[in-house]
Order: structure tokens, then C-alpha cells, then sequence
């Protein structure tokens, strides 16, 4: 049930209108009900819970009460979309980072600290009447207690709280998500996507390490070495011959 509606007319794109509500199958969901009736670009879906959250590669995404769970509604070039969903990794590591916890990005664009995944985001494309859209949908373990959480992700997730040990209300974190999403999204209108690629590409803890990805019955391993300009992180492997990975499992080794 929608619980209420905010409106923030000094940003430029992102957020300007926020549909809160207390429960959703998926709030990525919503965000493409919102499209029949022709909703702006940047309006942010946010709900207190999912009964049906989910995450990237068909898995399901665990959404108690406490975390939060919201999809940005963007109309990005078609060809963007998924260099689109990388950079918005950015904009959550650093709302992390204000509120206290000193996180990563690995690629494609999980929020992880200290090994531990805290936030995640699935951005999917979808066309209305013609017109090409992306759902960006985040979710960031904020208020969560690991107990909350299904026994098999309790040894690979972490939340705000337990991190920082502070009660940080969501409305107040989602504030400043939003006015970093807006501020990137103005950067990606205006500036050439190479660059926001340089930004991601040092803000992006997978480079540099020794990765296995898997991709179908594909399997690479080898040093995570660059992010190409189509968005696919390049692995080069112990021949030297690099290979792009884009959707998959990766791994982390040590
Ligand atoms: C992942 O890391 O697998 C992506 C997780 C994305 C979860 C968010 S929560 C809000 C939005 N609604 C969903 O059903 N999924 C995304």
C-alpha cells in the first residue's frame, strides 16, 4: 500500500518525486507499473519491505524490515544501460561511506565491506510505448540485524548496523542516496561516458585482483586488469590473452 508520496523540486532529475510504500512484491516491479501512466523520469519507488525482492542472475534478494529497498524509473540511451547500472554502483558506496562504512565496489556493482555484502542493485531495461526506460533497483542492508537474514547469507552479508553500531532512518539515508544518483545521473547527461568510466574504474576494488568468472559453461581465470568502454571488466589470464566478462558469477580469489 502506498503510505506516501515526497517531493524534492531542487533536484534536477532523480528523485524529485518519491512513491513510498509499506510493502511490495518488488519495488522494481512497481517502478515498471508506474510506467503505464506515463510517470516522470527519476521517480523513486521506496517500500518498507519486499515480499518478493530480487536480485541479479534469477536469485531472490532477502528484504526484511529495516533495509531499504527503492527503484530509480531512468530513460538512458539504450546502449548505456548497463554502463548505466555500474556507475550507480558510485553513488551508494558513497552514501556508505558518509554514513560510516568504508566500502567497495566489486564488479559489476555490489557495494562489499570487508568481504561482506551490504548493498546490491539490478537494473533492468524496459520499453513503454515505444520509449526505452531502466529500472535501477537498489537494496542496501541498512537497519537489519543478520539473524533477519536467510541462515545461508548470514556468513557473506553485513548491514549499516552492524557495521557502525548507529541507527541511521532510512528516509535520511535515501536523501543522500538520492542527491548523489541525481548528481551522477546530471554528470552522465553532460559528460562523456569515458570519463564516469575512469571514475568507476578506481572505484572498483575487483581490479587489480586474481578472479574466476563464470559465464554459462565459460569459465576464465586470471587478474581483473581494466573496465572496456562497453562497461565488460577484462580478465587477463595467465597466457596473457584477455577476455571480457560481463554477466555471471564472479569470484574473488585470494
Ligand atoms: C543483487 O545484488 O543481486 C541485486 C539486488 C537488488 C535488490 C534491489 S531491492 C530494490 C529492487 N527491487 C528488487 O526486487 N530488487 C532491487
Amino acid at each position: 500500500m502506498k503510505i506516501g508520496e515526497v517531493h524534492e523540486p531542487n533536484r534536477k532529475v532523480v528523485g524529485r518525486t518519491v512513491w513510498h510504500y509499506d510493502a511490495v512484491e518488488s519495488t522494481n516491479e512497481t517502478a515498471k507499473e508506474s510506467l503505464e501512466a506515463e510517470g516522470e523520469e527519476g521517480l523513486v519507488i521506496w517500500a518498507d519491505r519486499q515480499a518478493a525482492g530480487r536480485g541479479r542472475q534469477g536469485r531472490a534478494w532477502a528484504s526484511p524490515p529495516g533495509g531499504l529497498y527503492v527503484s530509480v524509473v531512468l530513460r538512458p540511451k539504450q546502449a548505456h544501460a548497463w554502463i548505466l547500472g555500474l556507475l550507480v554502483g558510485m553513488p551508494v558506496v558513497k552514501a556508505l561511506r558518509h554514513y560510516g562504512v568504508f566500502a567497495g565496489l566489486k564488479y559489476p556493482n555490489d557495494a562489499v565491506y570487508q568481504d561482506r555484502k551490504i548493498a546490491g542493485i539490478l537494473s533492468e531495461g524496459v520499453y513503454r510505448r515505444d520509449v526505452y526506460h531502466v529500472i535501477v533497483g537498489i537494496g542496501v542492508n541498512t537497519n537489519v540485524d543478520l539473524e533477519q537474514f536467510p541462515p545461508d547469507l548470514r556468513g557473506t552479508a553485513t548491514t549499516l548496523k552492524r557495521e557502525v553500531r548507529l541507527f541511521v532512518a532510512n528516509d535520511e539515508f535515501l536523501d543522500y542516496l538520492l542527491n548523489q544518483i541525481d548528481d551522477l545521473y546530471s554528470r552522465y547527461r553532460n559528460t562523456r561516458i569515458e570519463f564516469l568510466l575512469k571514475d568507476y574504474r578506481g572505484q572498483c576494488t575487483t581490479i587489480g585482483k586474481r578472479v574466476t568468472a563464470r559465464t554459462g559453461k565459460t569459465m576464465v581465470t586470471g587478474k581483473a586488469y581494466d573496465i572496456a568502454l562497453n562497461g565488460a571488466l577484462v580478465i587477463m589470464d595467465d597466457s596473457g590473452a584477455k577476455h571480457e566478462f560481463v554477466e555471471g558469477n564472479l569470484e574473488i580469489l585470494k
